[in-house]
Order: C-alpha cells, then structure tokens, then sequence
C-alpha cells in the first residue's frame, strides 16, 4: 500500500518567502491577459538572419533593448534577440494597427515580446557602413512586462551591466558581455569533453556530492543529517573518489566536478566552484599527464580565443604556439626553486622579464635570522628619466602592499647612487660586506645606472614565504609600470616584439617539484618582521597523497621538509590554472606518511577507505584538476572568475538572486539535531 501523503506547512521566515508569495491573491487573474501570453507565433528569423527587404511578415522574438521612442506619428523601438544582436522595430500607422501603438506606448525596456512585421531597408545615415534593417510592425505581442525596476536599472546596462545590483543578476546576465561570457563557458566545457572522450580516451564519470569530512587543505561545508552526530561534507575536489576509480579499473576518468571549500572569498575564489578533474592510471612519468593538458589548453586556446598562447624559449624569450599546428607542444617546466629564485613566486607571470640578481656572494645578511641568509635584488632598468622629478611609487614602499617584511626600495638617481648605494645600508648592519667584497664587481653584476629603481631583499634557502617580499616587489612593479619590462616575443622572422598589451598575450608555463611538505607557521610576536615555523609540525604542501621524488626517498625519514614532490601546477600568466600529482599508490607508504610524518591520528577512520582500496592492487596513477573557472575567466579577459558563473556568491558568501544561506525554522534545526547558538 502506497503510504499515505503527508503534506505539511512549512513556515519560512518572511525575508526567505519568494517576492510572489507576499502578493494575496484573492481572485484568479484574467484568463485573456493571462493566457495571451502564453498564445503567441513561433520565431521565423533571428536579427543576424536578416539580409535583406521582405514582403512577407517575419516573426522575431526578445526584449525590448530601450525605452521605445514615440513621436507624433511613429514610434520606434528597439528588439534584442536571443543571441544579442539588435534591430529597430517601427510602427508607422500605414502598417501598424492602432492597438499596437498603445500597446507599445506603455512597454519598457526588457519587456519579453513577440513582432511580427516585414523587413525594410533603414533609412541610411550619413557616413552609416553597410545597410541596416527594421521591421515594420504589423503585429506586436507584450509576453511578460518587466515592470518599473527593470525600467530603472535599464541606463545601468548601457555603461557598465557590473553596475546592475547583484540581487539583478538576470538583468546582467541578458547583457552581451555575460552572454558572450556564458556562451563561452559553455563552449570550452564541450570542447574539453570531446577532446578527452574523443581523442584521449577518458570516461567521464560522477561521484558523490554527499562526502564525509576528511582534512585535505581547506575548511569544509558540513551537511547535517537526521542522524545524531553524522554529517556529510561536501568535496573539496573528488581527490579520494577518483583515485578509488583508479582502483575500480577505469584508466582514464575525468568530471566537470562541482568543488566546495569554505575559504576567504578573492576574484578567483568561489566557495562553490568546477573543475577540470582527471586521474590517469598506469602512469610512470608525469610527462603523460602534462601531455595530455597541454593538449586540451592549446586545443581550447585555438578554437576558442582570438589571442595567441605563448611559451618561454630556453633563450628567455617568448615563442607563440602557433593555431595552424595540430599537435600540441609541451609548455616549458620550471622547479619551484628556480620560479622562487628567479621571481620570488611559484606562480610567475612571465609576460614580464624582471627577475632576480642573488647578490648574496657580495653580502651577508647581516641583522637577519640566519634562516634567511639570501640577499637578493631586483632592477627595473630605466623607470624613470634622471633628468626629470621622480617619486617612487607608493605602493611599492607601502608596509600595506606586502603581507610582512617589505624589500629596501631606492632610487638610482646618480653615477655615485649606482657605485655606493649599499653603504648605508652596511653602516645601519642590514647587510655585512663579505671578504674580497668589490663595488666595481657588484656594480657590474647589478648593471645599475642613474635612471634605476633598485630593491633588495633577504629570502630562506627554501622559501617558505610564497611570494617572497622581492616576489610581491615584482608584481607591484609590473602593475605600477604597465608595458615596461615586457619579456620579448621571438618572432620567426628573427626579429623581436616587446610593445604588445599584455592582455592579448598568454604564457603557459609548468612549475614542479615542489616541496612534498611545509612547516607551520606560527603565530608570530606582534609586529614581528620575518615568520618563525614549527620545526615539528609538518602540512602537505598540497594534498597528503603526493608521491616524492624517488632521488628524495630516502629524506622521508631523515628530513622530510627537504623532499620534493611529484606535483605540478600550470600556471598562466601569473594565475595557478591547475595542479595535480602522481599519488602514493603503496598503501603502506601512504600509511607512512599520515602516520609517522603529518601525524594524523585518526587515519585509520578519516582514510581508511582509501588505504583498502590501495591494498586491491590499485595500479600507479597520476591526475590533476584544471580551475574550469580560472581557465573561463582567461578565455573572455576577466580578472574575476564570478564573470563566467551564473549565480556566483559575493563577498561574504551569500547568493543575492536568491538571498542565500537563510535561517530555518527550529522545528526544522530540531530535526537534524541542531540548535542555534546563544549569542
Ligand atoms: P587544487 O586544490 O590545486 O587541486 O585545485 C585545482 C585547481 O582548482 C582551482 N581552484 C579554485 N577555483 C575557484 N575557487 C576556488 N576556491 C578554488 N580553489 C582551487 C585552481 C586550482 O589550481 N585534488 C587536487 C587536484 C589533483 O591533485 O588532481 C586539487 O583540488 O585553479
């Protein structure tokens, strides 16, 4: 017997009540004006479908793009098509029957229609390229009014659709800029698809949603249960359940995965957000794994972006991947070390070609901990003219721009600057001159003149500090000096670019052999300049499955922070597009390393799954996972990944289309065992 429909009021607080549902409605709105709108032609043509005059009637469908314009005996309006494209409408009272002119005198902009009517050539404007047409309505239908608000919000549209209030996000999104941002989205996530299922061979395959809470790096969400004391969480990333796959005997399995960390929200952080995720099995050599993502991002580059992808040549120049080759061409790798050293960061933007002079051979660190015994210096080359006032700007010296410790920024406004700017800096004991020091040598190795900026800093053998305080230098440098320093373009005809826009260059590059794990940092004095870590207490620099470098093997004994991993991240212009890793397929390494080295208690309950899986002869495997939303961002030239998602949450974590996260009743907080806190 079927059991017995239990249908309950649930009542919501009212700011979480839907607008429609404040409104009584005490009687059934009219059936005409109601159904009216749900009667109506189907579309003949879209604008971009228009070529030419037609006697017979076409059937055009969207919004209204403006106000429409009524005159004394015509009135014009404007229609936005599904695709964005535009057309006037004109209703002239020899086509256009007399209920249309009222009818169109109460529209507003973004009001949904339906127009019927032939197409004619538009009166051409002076100096006007090409013919434009309209449409002479001879039928015209209202398919839903957008009302007062939208009539409001509509001049917000034409400067910026960022400028529409967020709670308008549907307003925003029918703006061509998320349009195209959407569409594009879109596009690559079928391109990525195809290209793994098609040419690499991969199976695209779910996995839960409803997780259990497990530490891999960020902080969870929980999902309450009507069980006491069991929750789900939501993943981080299907990190667990795709090596469990590689282990289940599919051999190459990727997802568009659905991601959930609770961290400080940035431009290209969501709490909610898609990846790119794949696992590879069998993989003996990262190489197949980068492979196969170069592949799909020079693919996606090709088919989709009007900007050329480029790559860093062994002689430090740029070279183009060109869109007329098939095959893909492996984007140049650099250790984490050499991205530390040569620019501070391990995520470099490379479109820039200021990097790192170690001066450390002419000094010692002099009132430095000894754990950071590295003096460094970065040049830019003529930043300005010493014939002319100069003011270095603020925010390079701003204690503000840096997270800690900021490097010594000077000016090199003289011959004498150049040879003896160090001297004061030794006499205040921020640096000690090492023996055989000479100005002429570090002069030379500097190759500083009067017209430099000059910034210098102290850095760990082994960074920890990511970037360091000459890595964050760099960057603001690059910001504050746009098109200067640019990293040349070797074009194939021997010749060489270095005034292109940044913005339509993008540089792929591989950073790898990271280091497996990292100290604690710890809460430092107030005011502390450097940052002291645990020497203890050990994190996975990325995820605790990370295999290490076999040279490394051994040091996961005697001194683990001095392994390297098998990790490696794609970074592009600056930005960390992906990151992944051959995974620790022995379960009794893997057991190791939770146990004896991260030292996590519980492993057994917190992993256990994975350890039983790795026992059944799970074969060695490699993956990683692509931001799809980084990578979307990129592709349509915005800093903000918020402008290629739908719905994205805003600063402080809440959707405001639908005003998310709400309070529940407490009957409902009663059934999943939870109580609100007393404040
Ligand atoms: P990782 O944590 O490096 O690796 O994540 C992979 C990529 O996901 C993107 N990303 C984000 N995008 C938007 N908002 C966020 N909050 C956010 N966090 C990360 C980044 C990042 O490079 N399981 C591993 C992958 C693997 O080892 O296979 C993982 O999740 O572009």
């Amino acid at each position: 017997m079927r059991p017995p429909r239990i249908t309950r009021l649930i009542k919501y607080p009212v700011h979480a009540r839907p607008l429609v549902t404040r409104r009584y409605l005490s009687k059934l709105p009219s059936r005409e004006a109601t159904l009216a709108k749900f009667v109506f032609p189907s579309a003949t043509h879209c604008v971009r479908d228009i070529r030419d005059e037609t006697t017979e009637a076409v059937t055009l469908h969207g919004h209204l793009h403006k106000k429409p314009r009524v005159q004394a005996k015509r009135t014009f309006a404007e229609l936005r098509d599904v695709n964005g494209d535009t057309i006037q409408i004109l209703l002239s009272p020899e086509s256009t029957s007399s209920k249309f002119f009222s009818l169109i005198e109460k529209s507003g902009p973004e009001d949904s229609v339906s127009v019927t009517g032939h197409i004619k050539k538009k009166q051409a404007k002076i100096g006007a390229k090409g013919v434009e047409f309209e449409v002479v309505v001879s039928h015209l239908q209202t398919l839903n009014s957008a009302g007062v608000e939208a009539a409001r919000l509509d001049k917000l549209k034409h400067a910026s659709p960022a400028d529409i209030p967020a709670k308008y996000r549907y307003l925003q999104l029918r703006t061509p800029f998320y349009q195209n941002a959407l569409k594009t989205r879109s596009k690559v996530a079928n391109l990525i698809r195809n290209t793994l299922i098609e040419k690499h061979n991969f199976t695209e395959i779910e996995t839960p949603l409803l997780f259990k809470s497990t530490p891999e790096g960020a902080r969870e969400f929980l999902v309450p249960t009507r069980s006491p004391s069991r929750l789900y969480a939501l993943p981080q990333s299907p990190q667990q359940y795709k090596q469990i796959l590689m282990s289940s005997g599919f051999s190459r399995y990727f997802q568009l995965a659905k991601c959930f960390r609770d961290e400080d929200l940035r431009a290209d952080r969501q709490p909610e957000f898609t990846q790119v995720d794949l696992e590879m099995s069998f993989v003996n050599t990262r190489d197949q794994v980068t492979a196969v993502v170069d592949d799909i991002i020079q693919k996606v580059w090709k088919e989709t972006s009007s900007f050329g992808m480029y790559q860093l040549g062994s002689d430090g120049h740029l070279h183009e991947i060109l869109k007329g080759e098939s095959d893909s061409v492996p984007f140049t790798k650099l250790t984490y070390m050499e991205a530390l050293a040569r620019f501070g960061i391990d995520k470099p933007d490379l479109r820039s070609n200021l990097q790192f002079v170690d001066i450390s051979e002419f000094f010692e660190p002099g009132k430095n901990p000894k754990e950071f015994p590295v003096v460094e210096a970065c040049v830019l080359k003529n930043a300005f003219k010493n014939t002319e006032p100069f003011k270095i700007p603020h925010s390079l010296t701003d204690s503000a721009s840096y997270s800690k410790r900021k490097p010594v920024v000077i000016k090199i406004s003289s011959v004498e600057d150049a040879e003896k700017w160090f001297e004061k800096f030794c006499e205040k004991g921020l640096m000690i001159p090492k023996s055989g020091f000479t100005a002429a040598k570090l002069l030379q190795k500097l190759g500083l003149g009067p017209g430099d900026v000059l910034a210098f800093s102290t850095r760990a053998e082994l960074p920890y500090e990511n970037p360091t305080p000459l890595g964050k230098f760099r960057q603001l440098a690059i910001e504050e000096f746009p098109g200067k320093w640019n990293r040349p373009i070797a074009k194939s005809d021997g010749t060489f670019v270095d005034d292109y826009k940044k913005s339509e260059i993008f540089v792929g590059l591989w950073v790898v052999d990271f280091p497996l794990f990292s100290p604690v940092e710890l809460d430092a004095e107030p005011n502390a300049e450097f940052p002291v870590y645990s020497t203890g207490d050990l994190l996975a620099t990325h995820h605790p499955f990370t295999m290490a470098k076999s040279e490394d093997y051994e040091m996961l004994e005697s001194s683990p922070l001095k392994v390297r991993g098998e990790h490696y991240d794609l970074v592009i212009n600056g930005v960390e597009v992906g990151g992944g890793s051959r995974r620790i397929h022995d379960p009794e390494l893997q057991q190791y390393v939770f146990e004896n080295i991260l030292k996590i208690k519980n492993h057994e309950a917190l992993f256990g799954h994975l350890l039983k899986a790795l026992l059944m002869g799970c074969s060695p495997h490699a993956g990683l996972a692509l931001g799809f939303d980084r990578l979307c961002a990129m592709l349509i030239g915005s800093q903000s990944i918020r402008d290629v998602i739908a719905f994205p949450k805003n600063q402080s974590g809440s959707d405001p289309v639908v005003d998310s996260p709400t309070d529940v009743p407490d009957a409902t907080l009663r059934e999943y065992h939870l109580q609100k806190a007393v404040k």
